[in-house]
């Protein structure tokens, strides 16, 4: 079923607000991610970056990872937001985290500006994925 707009905009606007706990010290890089589940749950989170900087978690795996700690297994959304001129993608392995709980999950790519959002299906950004149905 098709996810409304005013459902999408809360989920936007939750990444937007975790991007203000950013933990980003090394690279100045604040990203906020929101996850929405098949539930209509929402979690979010923000990058977390450590001294040894192999060690920093982006945004949207955060948020994945503790939408399934809370009992999610199925997700249908995930809005990535940056305070950038241009919308930030999710990296690759982000890609392959969220295969394993949304294979048929859209993707929104936010800043401030609405007009620079991005929106793909998930299967866009990685295409013929390894996953869970590949065992
Ligand atoms: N980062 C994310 O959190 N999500 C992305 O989609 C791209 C990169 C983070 C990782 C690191 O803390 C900082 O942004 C710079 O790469």
């Amino acid at each position: 079923m098709a996810i409304s707009e005013a459902v999408l905009d809360t989920l936007k606007r939750r990444a937007r607000e975790a991007a203000a706990h950013a933990y980003a010290p090394y690279s100045g890089f604040a990203v906020g991610a929101a996850v929405l589940t098949d539930g209509g749950e929402i979690h979010s989170s923000t990058n977390v970056e450590n001294a040894s900087f192999g060690l920093s978690n982006c945004a949207e795996r955060n948020a994945i990872f503790q939408a399934v700690a809370h009992g999610a297994r199925k997700l249908a959304a995930l809005a990535v937001y940056t305070p950038t001129p241009d919308a930030t993608m999710p990296c690759g392995a982000c890609r392959q985290v969220l295969a394993e709980f949304g294979a048929d999950a859209i993707v929104v790519c936010c800043t401030d500006d609405g007009a620079r959002e991005q929106r793909f299906a998930l299967v866009e950004l990685l295409p013929a994925a390894f996953g869970p149905a590949s065992l």
